[in-house]
């Protein structure tokens, strides 16, 4: 090989997504970016450890177990095996994926944080804060709501108005009200535990100045630090689900303090697996790399309290921070309400081949904090122009050929002099893909596709193999595509590893993927060709964001379908919908035909609803503290007869029922005019 680069021990991580959402195509950037990244670097044959984990701690993660009717425990770990089966089917190969909820994490994050205290970095302090009296707890910022103090547009969010975008304090809302609970929130005093970060301000200057940062996160650094560091609010008030803080009854460290440490964790899990040396990596004086992606929008976690964190509690800081930009669809934010709102699992549903995602996502991709557009018309286009239409034609042109006429001999003298050239460009490339500017890289790639299809155009082998006198020139040109289809596979496999995996085995009968270094061998015999991939349809992508559509009248996968003032805490875009939108969601009349309460569930009732189908619908309702069951049964009440049934912990729930409620009260369930009758639609 041309270039030897010593080898290299190398630790990375991607973010850790939240325990209480379904993986969507926005994370996937940041997922499919790392896991191009490290497979390219294993492919050098350095040893590269890629983990990740659940975060699993928060306010929010309680709220959503709560109003499921399920402990915390059992929700993190449902979501747990959905987020591990989306990345393994989008082949996102972690060598580990764990959860902050594990004891290495707890052990840890107690250990650092005494490690801290000792180092005279943790104050207490009086504050005031936001408590729902009738929840008793603390509330975040965002789960306070009330009328905008600018334009009066009602339900706002305590930081930011959705309709006219003013920014204000929570104590501006007019009429706030606990969006947990409806009620209206008093200010309370509270001890809260602070990490010194305004202590840190030389060693985290110097640090983030040292080329751990792109230059653009450099400079958003610099206008931190001249608004100044504030100390960092590192711990919440029981009731919270997470770890609780050592010599600090009743109080639990914020979310944000164990979730990089889960990265430590998660990584000492792999250890006890792998009989790795922990402090190898994590020492202060470790000889190992240590990578973290990252979205732009958590780098003051990532590049500021993280660092300071490891480095005063005697633990090595990372190499680098790379972070990248946001994912927009069609030019535009993520929307529900346009169907381009689109989780892992719907992708999957309708396109049925995560490379081409990963592809495309390859294709956009640098070095930098820029946002990346999907575009769906260019997906299917750029798509099938390069995957199908340049790399595997070259394989579905001439394969037969040296099938047919050269029982699978490659002329193995015509191949001789690309070797050099294929290192070469290989060179180049792998520049390309270690700098994270894989952009580059695909485009190198397909100039070496479109190199290929000309020499192939102009030799015409279809012609040639008519011509008993032109079986030589046949062979060459065959044998020379053939080599360029090796060496594009090579190329393209931290990007499609699926694909190049069938290719490497069924094509050139290797026994193992491709490394690197194979760019310097020559293939000599190839196996008949198989089919690889199809075209995309458009009309798999009209039917994706159609379904996406209704996802909006259906609730996401971990919320459950039942009446709840929590219910919209996590829907972040006030948009309208249309006419169309309304009518997707299936109304009826229903009769109330039985009633009782749930073993176990503190705010479940089982309804089981009449609406004139041949099965009545069993729904679950979270209205147990308004109704007494014997009450309900008779009555007729308006349901969402169309919503996707959802698996509880005490069963399906086949719908939802209607019902109002606010800070001065509720549930009420809704209820037909006289003459109503059960079956009827509600339009
Ligand atoms: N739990 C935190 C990270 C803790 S790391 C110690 C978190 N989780 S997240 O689920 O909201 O996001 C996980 C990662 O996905 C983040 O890096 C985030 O930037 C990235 N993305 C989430 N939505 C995204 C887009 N729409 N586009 C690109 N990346 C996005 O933050
Ligand atoms: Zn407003």
């Amino acid at each position: 090989m041309a270039t030897v680069t010593a080898h290299r021990k190398i630790l990375v991580t991607s973010a850790l997504p939240y325990a209480n959402g379904s993986i969507h195509l926005g994370h996937l950037v940041e997922y499919i970016q790392t896991d191009i990244w490290v497979r390219f670097q294993k492919m050098q044959g350095h040893t590269v450890h890629y983990v990740c984990a659940d975060d699993t701690h928060g306010t929010p993660i309680m709220l959503r177990a709560e109003k499921e009717g399920i402990t915390p425990e059992a929700l993190i770990e449902a979501v747990h095996k959905e987020h591990a089966a989306d990345f393994k089917a989008f082949l996102v190969d972690f060598d580990n994926y764990h959860s902050t909820n594990a004891p290495e994490n707890k052990e840890l994050a107690q250990s650092i944080y005494r490690t801290l205290k000792a180092n005279g970095k943790i104050a207490t302090k009086i504050i005031e804060q936001f408590y729902d009296p009738v929840k008793k707890m603390f509330l975040p910022d965002r789960f306070i709501k009330g009328e905008c103090p600018k334009c009066h547009a009602k339900d706002q969010y305590g930081d930011s108005c959705e309709v006219c975008g003013a920014t204000y304090n929570p104590t501006e809302l007019i009429n706030a009200y606990s969006a947990v609970s409806g009620a209206a929130p008093i200010r309370k005093e509270t001890e809260h535990y602070f990490f010194k970060l305004s202590e840190c301000d030389a060693f985290l200057k110097q640090w983030t100045r040292s080329g751990t940062l792109q230059g653009e996160a450099a400079n958003k650094m610099g206008e931190w630090f001249a608004s100044g560091l504030n100390d960092w609010d590192i711990s919440r008030d029981a009731p919270y689900f997470g770890f609780e803080i050592p010599d600090a009854p009743g109080k639990y460290f914020y979310v944000w303090l164990d979730a990089p440490i889960g990265y430590m964790a998660s990584f000492k899990n792999l250890c006890g697996k792998l009989a790795l040396d922990f402090d190898e990596y994590w020492a202060k004086d470790s000889q190992t790399e240590l990578y973290h992606f990252i979205g732009k929008d958590i780098l003051y976690f990532h590049a500021l309290f993280w660092p300071a964190t490891l480095e005063f509690s005697g633990h090595r800081t990372p190499t680098q921070i790379f972070a990248h930009g946001f994912l927009t669809v069609n030019g535009e934010k993520m929307s529900k309400s346009r169907g381009t709102f689109i989780t892992a699992r719907s992708y999957l549903d309708h396109i049925n081949n995560p490379e081409y995602l990963r592809y495309y996502y390859a294709a956009k991709l640098n070095s930098s904090m820029e946002d990346i557009d999907l575009s769906l018309d260019d997906f299917v286009a750029r798509v099938n122009s390069d995957l199908v239409g340049k790399y595997i034609n070259i394989a579905s042109r001439c394969a037969g050929f040296i099938d047919k006429y050269f029982a699978g001999e490659l002329n193995v003298a015509a191949i001789q002099g690309l070797v050099g050239g294929a290192i070469a460009s290989g060179q180049i490339i792998s520049e390309s893909f270690d700098a994270r500017n894989y952009a580059k890289a695909i485009r190198d790639i397909m100039e070496l596709a479109d190199r290929v299809n000309g020499e192939i155009a102009q030799a015409a082998p279809w012609v040639l193999a008519k011509d008993e006198t032109k079986k030589a020139e046949l062979h060459d040109i065959c044998s020379r595509a053939m080599h360029g289809f090796y060496v594009i596979s090579i190329l393209l496999q931290p990007v499609l590893p699926a694909l190049v995996s069938r290719v490497a085995r069924e094509f050139f009968a290797k026994h193992d993927d491709f490394v690197w270094a194979d760019l310097g061998l020559i293939p000599s015999r190839i196996n008949p060709y198989q089919h690889l991939i199809t075209r995309i349809e458009p009309k798999a992508i009209a039917a994706m964001t159609e379904a996406n559509k209704e996802n909006l009248t259906a609730t996401p996968q971990v919320t459950a379908p039942v009446t709840s003032p929590v219910e919209e805490v996590t829907l972040s875009e006030a948009e309208y919908i249309s006419i169309d939108d309304f009518t997707k969601v299936d109304l009826r009349i229903a009769k109330i035909v039985n009633a009782e309460h749930v073993e176990g569930a503190e705010k479940l009732l089982k309804l089981t609803l009449d609406i004139g189908e041949a099965n009545p619908r069993q729904v679950f309702a979270g209205i147990k503290s308004a109704y007494d069951p014997a009450n309900l049964v008779g009555r007729l009440t308006v349901m969402v007869a169309n919503l996707a049934p959802r698996k509880m912990k005490f069963g399906m729930s086949e719908g939802m029922v209607l019902a109002a409620s606010d800070e001065k009260g509720g549930p009420f369930i809704l209820s037909p005019d006289v003459g109503a009758s059960l079956g009827m639609r509600v339009k």
